[in-house]
């Protein structure tokens, strides 16, 4: 009988990469096949993720609920990946004796020989090291789990604003070098993918190695590339930085029709002075410049962006030059937080000044405008007709099926199932809270 992992991720789409990384290293190394029954479990893995509050409480109490279910089987083994098992390394096996294996996210690829060693030994075995590049170099060839698919182009960050705990739990930016990143793109496609999602902390601070020149690729040139490979018929990236939006990435979006029409561009505040203590390395006019170019190379586009609220001394007025720019920007999306210190971070120096009571007033004022914003921005699109791509039967059912526009909005429409991994066009009919509902109007126009 084969092995089974469960897995549990915490975070973003970066720890959801991750995650299915490490099952494919096990599935190679030990056979493990991934299940959603903890009972049948032989190993558990928590991938987690510290970049907002309460990150390390959240993970020991997580593992507490774990003390049943590993006493019904003591050869159970449980490993803890991911930003808390950086930062904490040992200490999280020396404060819960449960957890047999520590590693962090660039040695996830160790994890048969940490698996290996926890049982030989019959101790904790930790590994958080950050050994670069190794990682890609060691992991199985991708399998596709449908036709959209994530492929990280680089890993970790360099920026070091001043609230954020990835620079230390990830370590520094290294790009993999472009025949890899390229490789990898085109396996997916000969295995069904049509859509690719280029991920990094920064992607655009990609610079990959081309071939044994000195010449480096970055993500303009890149998207350029991956647009080239049979079958890669829409290209998506995320997170970018708007420090290193460059000129040639603006060019791409009037120039590359394969690059979708959404951007994720996280701004943090609207305010000159926070930017500036947060360290972001822009300011709000270089900001909304940035935007106002982008916005004409690609009319229509869809922004995103990620907010915080109530960083140390933001005062009302900090406040409102952030609404004033989500009015001035025009975003129809966004992720917005309450400040939250982090160990070990510059800003965990500062005192908290905001009270939570304040922070949440605040919060709650932005994400109502972004949801106005949202709203009016679906209502625009509605009786247009848009290209799909259907990813999956719809969860609603009754022989619906649903895929994503450009602008990255579900929309959900009948017609058969073998559709799925085609692009058709769509009239959105009507907008419901977090997608479409359209009407099919021609099968199968790419692809
Ligand atoms: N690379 C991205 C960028 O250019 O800003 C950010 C990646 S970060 C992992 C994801 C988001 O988490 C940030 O954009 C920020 O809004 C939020 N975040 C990070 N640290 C935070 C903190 N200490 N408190 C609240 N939100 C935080
Ligand atoms: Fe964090 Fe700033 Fe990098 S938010 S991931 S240090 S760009």
């Amino acid at each position: 009988m084969s092995k089974k992992l469960y897995l549990i991720t915490y975070g973003c789409q970066m720890n959801e990469y991750d995650s299915s990384k490490m099952a494919d290293v096990l599935a190679k190394s030990h056979g493990y096949e991934r299940t959603q029954n903890p009972d049948e479990a032989d190993l558990l893995l928590l991938n987690t993720c510290s970049v907002r509050e309460k990150a390390q409480e959240k993970v020991f109490s997580e593992l507490g609920r774990w003390k049943d279910w590993k006493k019904a089987d003591p050869a159970r083994l449980i490993g803890v990946g991911g930003c808390v098992a950086s930062q904490e390394g040992q200490a999280i096996a020396a404060r819960q004796p449960l957890v047999d294996i520590v590693f962090g996210p660039q040695t996830l690829h160790r994890l048969p020989e940490l698996l290996e060693t926890t049982r030989a030994l019959r101790k904790p075995a930790v590994d958080v090291s950050f050994p670069e590049i190794e990682k890609f170099d060691r992991l199985p060839e991708p399998r596709a789990e449908g036709v959209t698919a994530f492929v990280s182009i680089m890993e970790g960050c360099s920026k070091y604003c001043t609230f954020c705990v990835v620079p230390y739990t990830r370590g520094e930016e290294v790009s993999r070098p472009l025949d890899d990143v390229l490789l990898e793109c085109a396996q997916l496609a000969g295995q069904g993918v049509r859509e690719l999602t280029l991920l990094g902390q920064n992607v655009n601070a990609y610079r990959g190695r081309m071939g044994d020149t000195a010449d480096l690729c970055d993500l303009a040139l890149l998207i350029r590339y991956v647009a080239q490979i049979p079958g890669i018929e829409r290209i998506r990236y995320t997170t970018s930085h708007p420090a290193e939006f460059t000129d040639s990435l603006i060019e791409a979006y009037a120039e590359e029709p394969k690059l979708a029409s959404y951007l994720h561009l996280p701004v943090q505040s609207g305010s000159d002075r926070i930017l500036g203590m947060m360290k972001r390395g822009y300011t709000r006019a270089q900001y909304i410049d940035k935007i106002r170019r982008i916005r004409q190379a690609r009319p229509g586009l869809s922004l995103s962006s990620d907010f915080i609220v109530g960083f140390p001394t933001e005062s009302e007025d900090d406040f409102m030059r952030t609404m004033d720019l989500i009015a001035e920007c025009g975003f129809d999306c966004a992720f917005s937080f309450n400040y939250s210190p982090r160990p070990g971070t510059p800003a965990a120096n500062l005192r908290d000044t905001v009270p939570l009571e304040e922070k949440s007033r605040r919060l709650h004022i932005l994400q109502q405008r972004i949801q106005q914003l949202d709203d009016a921005f679906k209502q625009a699109l509605v009786g247009s007709t848009q290209r799909v791509l259907v990813e999956k039967v719809s969860k609603r059912g009754r022989g619906q099926i649903a895929g994503r526009i450009s602008h990255n909005r579900m929309v959900n429409f009948d017609g058969p199932e073998s559709l799925i991994g085609r692009f058709v066009d769509v009239e959105l009919t009507e907008m419901q809270p977090n997608s479409f509902r359209g009407r099919l109007v021609a099968e199968a126009v790419a692809a």
